[in-house]
């Protein structure tokens, strides 16, 4: 979402410099406009030459620079972004803004802008928790600043604690969260993701192709336009989402009492995981040899959406339909079958659809609609579903 944003972003010098290069190149891949004002500590780390290549925009460093136009810089650039990004913010800049100094042109800028300020700081731990740092935090949290929570590890000093700042794809979720409509605050959505695992003996087990890649993209989606979400997973190589509630489950059987524990609660349940469909009925404690090649006994998992479309009362459930022929009259049937609101249908053996890659070419069905959609990202998807509650 933050195609066509206008940042203003702020660069203080503070060694975490260098990944705000890398921040720009991300953001320019967004499509986001990036304008860059750049402290005199900043120049003498990283050239300003650099950061405007990057962003492919003038670095403002000068209050008393000679512009092409006849507006007063720091008021033209306060006021014509959506909002003002510092990173790194240093303890220093920090200080200046809590008490109203004004004295370069960034410092200036960020006295004059009424639009929001968002701070990825970074520094040393001693200085983070100095009593001085943090009445200035939190003189700036009350003045309804934002702050971009820091990281621990390995800190320029060679010393190890807090004061890492947020990496790169941490501030670009941060921003785009912040700048996403808040449509669905308020409601309670438990979204499952990915495949379950059911095991043959401790070592071997039966599952699928799923990602996780679609329930991930949801929960995700859901969080940034306010929604409270609990993400039920099965096992991924996806990471965890910053401020998500995420509960991770192995088997069918797991999914469906965690499901079951927070139902009562949700508003809606979106079911984009694929649960196996049997589960090994003489499952081995031991590890298997494997001169005992074992006969497995296969017995059905429960249908978890059809037993909670049963019961859902004024609950919105949304299933998917993963299917590789009959699409359409499959989905409609597994949605009458298991009483859904409305089922996501998409066509698993075509290309750019379907399990672990980044795009879905899908068909929404309720009882009284269809509506065939083109490919599209599976993030421009989970839109289009989450849609589908805001009435
Ligand atoms: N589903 C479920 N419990 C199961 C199997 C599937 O809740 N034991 C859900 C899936 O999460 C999905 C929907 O039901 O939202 C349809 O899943 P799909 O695999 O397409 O269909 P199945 O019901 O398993 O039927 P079939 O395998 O015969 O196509």
């Amino acid at each position: 979402m933050l195609k066509g944003k206008k940042i203003l972003l702020g660069v203080t010098g503070g060694i975490a410099i260098y990944k705000v290069l890398d921040l720009i190149s991300k953001l320019k891949k967004l499509e986001a406009q990036v304008d860059i004002i750049m402290t005199e500590s900043a120049t003498k780390m990283i050239a300003p030459i650099t950061f405007q290549t990057m962003a492919r925009s003038k670095v403002h460093t000068k209050l008393f620079e000679s512009s092409d136009n006849y507006n007063v810089e720091h008021i033209s650039l306060a006021q014509s972004c959506d909002i003002v990004l510092i990173a790194p913010a240093t303890a220093n800049i920090i200080a200046k803004i809590a008490n109203g100094i004004a004295d370069d042109l960034l410092s200036t800028t960020l006295l004059a802008t009424k639009k929001p300020i968002i701070l990825a700081h970074a520094m040393n731990s001693n200085m983070l928790d100095n009593p001085a740092t943090k009445r200035n935090i939190d003189i700036l949290l009350q003045r309804g600043h934002y702050f971009i929570e820091t990281g621990t590890g390995f800190l320029a000093c060679n010393h190890y604690g807090n004061g890492r700042m947020a990496e790169p794809n941490d501030i670009i979720d941060y921003l785009d969260c912040f700048l996403t409509k808040k449509d669905l605050d308020g409601k309670n959505i438990i979204i499952t993701a990915g495949p379950t695992i059911e095991r043959i003996d401790p070592v071997r087990y039966i599952s699928n192709d799923s990602s996780g890649k679609m329930g991930y993209s949801i929960a995700k989606m859901a969080r940034n336009r306010g929604a409270n979400v609990i993400l039920i997973s099965g096992p991924t190589y996806l990471s965890q989402i910053n401020g998500i509630e995420t509960i991770h489950i192995e088997t069918a059987d797991e999914l469906f009492e965690a499901i079951d524990d927070n139902f009562e609660d949700a508003d809606c349940l979106i079911m984009a995981a694929a649960p196996a469909d049997f589960k090994v009925k003489n499952r081995k404690d031991k590890k298997i040899k494997k001169t005992e090649i074992p006969e497995l006994e296969l017995v059905e998992n429960k249908d978890i959406l059809s037993y909670f479309g049963n019961i859902k009362g004024s609950k919105k459930i949304i299933g998917f339909a993963a299917e590789t022929d009959n699409l359409k009259k499959n989905a409609k049937e597994k949605l009458h079958k298991k009483n859904l609101d409305y089922i996501i249908a998409n066509d698993i053996s075509k290309p750019g659809a379907g399990f672990n890659v980044d795009t879905n070419i899908a068909s929404i069905i309720s009882d009284s609609y269809t509506e065939d959609l083109p490919i599209m990202s599976k993030f421009d998807l989970a839109d289009k579903i989450l849609d589908l509650l805001k009435y």
